[in-house]
């Protein structure tokens, strides 16, 4: 599809290089640096592209605003691309043609239908996403929930835009408190019942356990002792360890499958126990490893950060040192160019360690430049039933159910007659809990509320839904959806229409950022901004109307405005419901 931004790069640099300017290395400017200085106007009486003259100033040693002047009249840039050019104080504004615009966007949707926005970019990058990684024999809880939905919009969106990606389940797996699990289990396990309730109830015995090891030492060795034997591969305890994980997964799994997320690999912490002699064998030959009190750490003074562990006093392996071993398996396994770990905030000065030791392992560059952890922040609970039960933890699993349930019961008062309620509830109610993860920064704390959430007016989940329903419910009244090549697009000139064209063409671009940035935000805001200007232009313009010709028209950006929406939730992890 026709890229204006890199039209008009082009042809600034034509212009730049006609200059015959010294102080203006060419080879400073490529072609993707002026790209990038173009910068999309919030008045749309800017035009649709401005670009900033302030850069090139210096070297040219000219005041900006004649900079864009001289650009202005020495341009060659085809006037069926850009229609209009102006002047603005440093700024060139650009005004795209229209028409060419319109025509390129609807083609290029029809053409592609719901793979519209694909691209080949990523072609021949591997990028892994960590994501989920919850911790066996322990709640799934809300924070969890946010690195599941953004680890798993964000392998969507590499995946679409062509890049070979690896979604990976780090799972918490391994560590000494399984030690304390087994002893907890071996004295009371058949009191419990694990199978029915497995999380619950092994909180219970681990927490039971716990209590008796702070009274008693001798049961806090028998505790290491079988931690030891699990390393060892004692059969009695690696047996209740394997049952305590598959039970856990059970668990997970109904999550997953309730958010329809899935995963490549499933690597926990337990598959690296085995492989973290390695990485102190390397440490120890760079000469890293330095003694303390008993256990081996690297000393990370020097980049102004405390000391990683490596290894205990005891000999056991930690998490980092299996972190580490994960690193060494990835970069040998899947040759990544990235792999983006998506971990709250609390653990950003613990990879800033991880990354900084990774470089001591005799990797390539390449790996360690690619080690990207994605920070996300924490979510609080509005004060309601679910912030107060229990200790604090939130389940995940109840707080979706709930999420269907409460629409189920705003559908059965609103619209009692819909067709497959239950169906419509479940992808309504989850779209809700999804997209109010995915809509604020990642790093920013978010504040979970059902008012909020489950706003139908709102920028949320069931709004853009709504919006979608909407599309359809226009096309079932126009009946048939028109073809293309009978549609006559100059009477879309309008400017609600164009804001929508607008919206659709830049598709692409957006999921181009979200990768750049590695924040699906910047989708959801793109949709919900798409979503609004379908609702202008629905409300500014009458769709079914007695001139055909603009019925058409109109009714065949409605179809285009559809697809988009329900490719752009499906990349977040949002299914869109027929009917509403
Ligand atoms: N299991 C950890 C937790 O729940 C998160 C693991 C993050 N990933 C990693 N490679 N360390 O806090």
């Amino acid at each position: 599809m026709i890229d204006f931004k890199e039209i008009i790069a082009k042809s600034i640099k034509e212009v730049l290089e006609n200059q015959n300017n010294e102080n203006l290395n060419q080879s400073q400017i490529s072609l993707n640096d002026l790209k990038g200085y173009i910068e999309k106007p919030n008045n749309k009486e800017n035009g649709d592209y401005a670009f900033p003259t302030f850069r090139l100033a210096k070297s040219l040693k000219k005041s900006p605003q004649i900079i864009a002047n001289d650009i202005k009249e020495t341009i060659k840039i085809e006037n069926d691309k850009i229609e209009k050019m102006e002047v603005v104080g440093g700024y060139l504004n650009f005004f795209v043609n229209k028409k060419l615009l319109t025509k390129e966007v609807l083609k290029e949707i029809n053409l592609k239908q719901e793979k519209y926005g694909e691209s080949e970019e990523g072609k021949g990058k591997n990028i892994i996403v960590e994501y989920s990684s919850p911790n066996i024999a322990k709640e799934f809880h809300i924070g969890h929930l946010r690195t599941t939905l953004i680890g798993s919009a964000l392998y969507n969106i590499y995946k679409y835009l062509g890049y070979n990606t690896i979604g990976i389940n780090h799972l918490g797996d391994y560590g000494t408190q399984f030690g304390k699990m087994i002893e907890g289990y071996k004295r009371w396990g058949d009191e419990y019942n694990i199978e029915e309730n497995p999380i619950e109830e092994l909180t219970k015995i681990y927490i039971r356990i716990n209590d008796l090891c702070k009274q008693d030492e001798k049961v806090l060795e028998q505790c290491r002792e079988n931690f030891k034997k699990l390393e060892d591969g004692d059969e009695y305890c690696t047996k209740l360890w394997e049952k305590f994980r598959a039970l856990s997964l059970k668990e997970f799994n109904k999550t997953y499958d309730l958010l329809g997320v899935k995963f490549d690999s499933l690597k926990g912490e337990a598959f690296y126990a085995d492989k973290t002699k390695e990485v102190i064998d390397l440490l120890e030959k760079q000469g890293k490893l330095i003694e303390s009190e008993g256990a081996k750490i690297v000393d990370l003074s020097e980049k102004g950060m405390p000391p990683c562990i490596i290894c205990k006093s005891n000999g056991s392996s930690i998490y980092a040192t299996r972190d580490l071993a994960a690193i060494l398996y990835r970069a040998r396994t899947y040759d990544f160019d990235k792999c983006i770990y998506v971990v709250a905030y609390e653990q950003n000065l613990y990879f800033k360690q991880i990354f900084e030791v990774a470089k001591y392992l005799g990797l390539d560059k390449k790996y360690t430049d690619g080690l990207t952890h994605v920070a996300y922040g924490m979510t609080r609970l509005a004060t309601g039933r679910m912030s107060t039960r229990e200790g604090n933890v939130i389940k995940v699993n109840e707080l979706l159910n709930e999420a269907i349930k409460k629409v189920l019961d705003i559908i059965n008062e609103k619209n009692p007659s819909l067709e497959e309620k239950e169906e419509n509830a479940k992808k309504i109610g989850i779209g809700a809990v999804v997209f109010s993860n995915l809509c604020t920064t990642n790093i920013k704390d978010q504040i979970f509320d059902w008012n909020t959430v489950l706003n139908f007016n709102g920028e949320t989940g069931p709004y853009i839904q709504y919006i979608y329903v909407r599309t359809k419910s226009v096309l079932e009244k126009a009946g048939k959806t028109p073809k293309l090549e009978n549609v006559d697009l100059n009477l879309l000139n309008d400017e609600a229409s164009q804001e929508v064209i607008k919206n659709l063409y830049e598709f692409n671009q957006t999921l181009q950022s979200v990768v750049e940035k590695n924040e699906p935000s910047i989708l959801a805001r793109y949709l919900i901004e798409l979503a609004k200007s379908f609702s202008n232009f629905y409300n500014e313009n009458k769709i079914i109307c007695d001139d055909k010709e603009l019925q058409e028209a109109r009714v065949f950006l409605t179809y285009a405005t559809g697809i988009v929406l329900k490719t752009g939730a499906k990349l977040l992890g949002i299914e869109m419901p027929d009917k509403m």
